[in-house]
């Protein structure tokens, strides 16, 4: 028997001064997706926003459903879309944020598992890293420098 450790490494932005400006701004059109998050059953607004190679950002933002299963995720309606607009585009950059309708969310808001498992389809795709800035309303911003980071041992194309 062997023992495998696999340790990850994030950072740690204390405020949204403390980003890089590119990122600032691509957290600001994160926040502007944010208030567009279709969200009446759940009350938590998410909003995504992605820089690609090609200069574009592309937003998303959550659209939840009657019935709960069929809604879907900020990041993935953003990288969805990404996908269909500028499919030959490398996404270089996500920027996550959520909110809340009943508290402040001051711890930042990673993104989901099935929303992991889809960034790193596309991480895949483009054989580079995508790095991912996530915070709530306020407070910290973390960072990881590629979706390896949030989701070690992932399943991709490699193993079918
Ligand atoms: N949500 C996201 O948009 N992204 C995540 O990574 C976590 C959860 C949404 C889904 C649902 O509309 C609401 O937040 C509550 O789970």
């Amino acid at each position: 028997m062997k023992e495998l450790t696999i340790s990850t490494t994030f950072k740690i932005y204390e405020q949204l001064s403390e980003l890089p400006s590119a990122v600032f701004s691509l957290m600001e059109s994160a926040v502007s997706a944010r208030n567009n998050a279709y969200s009446p059953y759940s009350k938590f607004n998410v909003g995504a926003a992605l820089l690609l190679d090609n200069g574009k950002v592309v937003i998303g933002s959550n659209q939840e459903n009657a019935a709960y299963p069929s809604g879907l995720c900020a990041e993935r309606v953003a990288i969805f879309q990404a996908g269909a607009l500028y499919p030959q585009a490398k996404i270089k950059t996500m920027a996550i944020t959520a909110t809340s309708q009943n508290h402040k969310v001051i711890d930042p808001i990673p993104p989901c598992g099935a929303c992991r498992q889809s960034i790193a389809e596309y991480e895949t795709r483009q054989s580079d890293e995508i790095e991912i800035y996530f915070m709530g309303e306020e407070g910290a911003i973390m960072k990881s420098d590629s979706l390896s980071d949030l989701l070690p041992l992932m399943f991709k194309k490699s193993h079918l």
